[in-house]
């Protein structure tokens, strides 16, 4: 059946946004998240992800996490509509789930919104995600939270964030006062202030705001001269200061369009919408093997950024959460499998409606469905319905935390190594090896703990191996390239680590940042990688 011309998929997209959240833990991504979807009509009263937040909060335990599953499972894509928008937001997981899926889940998005914290400014999770989306060349919106509370120099965040990640700001709005004081935000392309009311319910329902021209009289009746004085004074300022606007910059990724504003009590968040829809892409064109995939091609394809498995032994499907590329998705169509030229009937597809999953009849580029699977899906593989798309992977990034697999059973060796072997395949950890007069031993790698927790279980579950893992204490890792002497000499006596993955390819462990700017500057004929190459 052939699926609808460009046109009509042009025309149902134009309004279409996919985007993620980075943030450092505690900036506020659950309550912005919160407000998005009280915004959007999906949620009425905010308070119903706080309190899954706070639930997850109270453990580590990635088996609690998975008793919530239908809770977190529902929640890795909301959808919903504002004013002529239907906006899909991907939730990265954050905190003590944090994994590969954070990163991955950014490849899936068009564009991402940096929250930051108006004390903090930039944090190191900040800065991590940040990487993932320069590697892509995302548009990054940014969004200052908490100015209901003091904060730093505004001036000052927006300097050290180009100093910091080497990307240009350009404030949209700006705040009216800050801390206690803070009542609005000014609209500098319009020259007027927002003013909102506070509310008597601590941001649970949407807030009235009040737009007033900077040089109407009423503001100074309502703000006093000397602060309207200063707010034109401040816009004044950042003409100078700040960067020009440019869509082809934002486009880029280098420029990042800044609002001020407060998630608890929804300052500044309305004004942040309209804009940051305005300005965000629309589903974008991806790269496949050999050619470029609009997604106004009529022929639908799509590739797995995520696979949640199910930890109860009993129930062995899985989620596979697909990013729809081109064309029209219907409900029980046929794809291909490219990586096996197989075909797959995509029979229960799952959309993700707020807190709720239902199932789906259709969906467009841009849209995330969630599939059922029973172990044919890995992260990264590519369906469509002629089988003839192969999109470019989903980079493997250098995990922060590595452990030596021990195994209990030696005689176990070999479950050990194919369940090695499947669960890297399936994205669930990265498998290393190092060299030793044995033969080589597996060290495992992740980005989040809870990674591990993971592995350990399904290795015991699904393969009978009984394992523990040894901490190694590296913290950071690159991919490296260039002469094998080189190498080795740079790694020798020294306290660097060399491993191989599963494609021989060779990997550099060291304890820290600094160590390893101390190998980068040592041996500057060699390449370093933050993603396999
Ligand atoms: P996260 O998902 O990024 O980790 O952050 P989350 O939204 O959970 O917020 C972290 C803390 O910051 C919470 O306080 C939250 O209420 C607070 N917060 C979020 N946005 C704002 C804001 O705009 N202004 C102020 N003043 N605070 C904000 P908490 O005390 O840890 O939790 P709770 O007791 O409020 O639930």
């Amino acid at each position: 059946m052939p699926g609808p011309d460009p046109a009509t998929i042009a025309r149902t997209i134009a309004n279409r946004r996919t985007f993620a959240i980075i943030s450092h833990p505690d900036a506020g991504k659950t309550t912005l998240t919160e407000k998005l979807l009280l915004y959007g009509g999906a949620i009425h009263l905010a308070g119903s992800v706080k309190a899954r937040r706070a639930a997850r909060h109270a453990t580590s335990d990635w088996m609690a996490l998975e008793r919530e599953r239908g809770i977190s499972v529902t929640s890795s894509v909301m959808q919903f509509a504002w004013h002529g928008w239907q906006v899909n937001l991907l939730d990265t997981p954050g905190h003590a789930d944090f994994s590969e899926d954070t990163y991955r889940t950014l490849v899936a998005a068009d564009s991402a919104v940096m929250l930051l914290d108006n004390r903090r400014g930039v944090e190191e999770r900040t800065r991590q995600l940040f990487e993932v989306c320069k590697l892509r060349r995302m548009p990054i919106f940014t969004f200052v939270n908490k100015c209901d509370r003091p904060g730093g120099n505004p001036l000052q965040l927006i300097s050290d964030v180009e100093a910091d990640l080497g990307l240009q700001v350009h404030p949209v709005t700006w705040p009216v006062l800050t801390g206690a004081g803070f009542v609005g935000v000014a609209d500098r392309r319009r020259r007027e202030v927002l003013l909102f009311d506070r509310g008597a319910d601590h941001g649970a329902r949407l807030v009235e705001a009040r737009r007033v021209p900077l040089d109407d009289a009423s503001l100074t009746d309502v703000l006093g001269s000397d602060t309207v004085a200063s707010v034109r004074e401040e816009l004044d300022l950042l003409e100078m200061a700040g960067a020009p606007w440019s869509e082809e910059a934002i486009a880029e990724g280098t420029l990042s369009p800044m609002y001020f504003g407060s998630a608890l009590t929804n300052f500044g968040v309305a004004p942040f919408l309209e804009d940051f829809l305005a300005h965000a892409p629309a589903p974008l064109p991806r790269e496949a093997e050999g050619r470029t995939i609009a997604p106004t091609d009529p022929d639908f394809t799509g590739f797995v950024f995520k696979i949640q498995a199910n930890m109860d032994p009993r129930h062995r499907d899985r989620i596979a959460f697909v990013r729809v590329c081109s064309g029209h998705f219907t409900a029980g169509m046929t794809t291909v499998l490219s990586r096996t030229g197989k075909t797959l009937r995509l029979a229960q597809p799952q959309q993700f409606l707020a807190q709720e999953r239902t199932e789906i009849e259709e969906a467009w580029p841009g849209d995330v469905i969630g599939i059922l699977d029973r172990g044919n899906l890995r992260v990264s593989d590519s369906l469509s319905e002629k089988g003839d798309v192969e999109f470019l992977g989903i980079p493997r990034f250098a995990p922060a935390l590595f452990s030596r697999v021990v195994l209990r059973d030696p005689l176990r060796r070999k479950h050990l190594d194919t369940g090695l072997r499947q669960l890297a395949e399936e994205g669930a950890v990265q498998v290393f090896y190092q060299d030793s007069m044995a033969g080589p031993v597996p060290i495992v790698g992740a980005v989040g703990q809870l990674q591990f927790d993971v592995l350990l279980h399904r290795l015991e579950a699904e393969y009978g191996v009984r394992a523990t893992l040894e901490p190694l204490a590296f913290r950071v890792a690159r991919w490296i390239r260039g002469d094998d002497d080189r190498i080795e000499r740079l790694v020798e006596g020294r306290s660097r680590l060399r491993l191989y993955d599963a494609k021989g390819g060779s990997i550099l462990l060291c304890e820290d940042e600094w160590a390893l700017r101390h190998a980068m500057e040592a041996a500057p004929e060699l390449e370093f990688l933050e993603a396999a190459p």
